[in-house]
């Protein structure tokens, strides 16, 4: 497999001292494997590809199965002190998003859909380092993005791939495209926070203005994001906002 790993650093690493490009033919879980490195002690901004994943991980406890060139599967891992860490996962939504295609849509809180299809996921977790106290952590953003046709048995949402939007198009191809504005994206948040990418997250928002059901039992039309990255969802009950990501909620039938 081809990997953009040079062009990559050449553009992050001025903005990114001491940031490096690994790709690795297989590991368990690129997440797993920087949380493991920062628990170490090992704490340098990377961009970690796995071309195979033998133990990937989604979101709520779930996996991310994925075969070798029919998936990107990275985490990008740094140091970062954000004011405020709500809405980082959809801030980094949003740079896939615009880096990939006008027409792919984001399923709050870490998806990325095409025609209510998932096409990508994020997982992103943080381990403390030193006294934990200037509000510093290690975060690990993991990506993985459907390339080629995958197969739907398991899956809670069917898939999509990126093959619909652009033919052909490699993981490697898609790396380069997403990487160096995904860092970029990720360093706008730590100094501003969710602001700035509010509206562009609410133009792409899948379930805007949509019938959803949350997995806490609640019903409702979704409005948007708040400035802190909550789902407005109006509900019999008034308006409420969705803060936590461990909630899940689908558009309803
Ligand atoms: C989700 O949809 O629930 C999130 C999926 C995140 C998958 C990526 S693949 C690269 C990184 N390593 C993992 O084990 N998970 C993330």
């Amino acid at each position: 497999m081809i990997w953009p790993s040079e062009a990559i650093w050449e553009a992050v690493s001025p903005l990114l001292p001491g940031f490096t490009v690994e790709v690795l033919p297989e590991i368990d879980s690129t997440n797993t494997e920087l949380m493991r490195r920062a628990r170490a002690g090992q704490l340098e901004p990377v961009l970690l590809v796995a071309e195979q994943q033998t133990a990937g991980r989604g979101r709520l406890g779930r996996g991310w199965v994925s075969q070798a060139g029919d998936s990107l599967t990275f985490s990008l891992g740094m140091p970062l002190a954000p004011k405020d860490w709500s809405g980082l996962s959809l801030a980094v939504g949003v740079s896939l998003a615009e880096s990939l295609d006008p027409r792919v849509r984001l399923k709050w809180p870490n998806d990325l859909w095409l025609d209510d299809r998932k096409l990508a996921g994020v997982l992103i977790e943080t381990a403390t380092f030193g006294d934990g106290r200037d509000g510093g952590r290690y975060a690990v953003v993991g990506v993985g993005i459907n390339i080629a046709p995958r197969d739907a048995a398991g899956l809670s949402t069917p898939p999509a791939c990126l093959h619909e939007l652009l033919p052909g198009v490699t993981a490697g191809e898609a790396l380069g495209r997403v990487a160096a504005p995904l860092v970029l994206a990720v360093q706008a948040f730590e100094t501003f926070g969710y602001g700035p990418f509010q509206a562009r997250f609410n133009a792409r928002d899948a379930l805007r203005e949509r019938a959803v059901a949350l997995s806490d039992g609640t019903a409702g039309t979704a409005h948007g994001t708040t400035e802190r990255g909550a789902l407005l969802v109006h509900t019999a009950a008034g308006m409420k906002t969705v803060a936590s990501s461990e909630v899940s909620v689908r558009p309803a039938v």
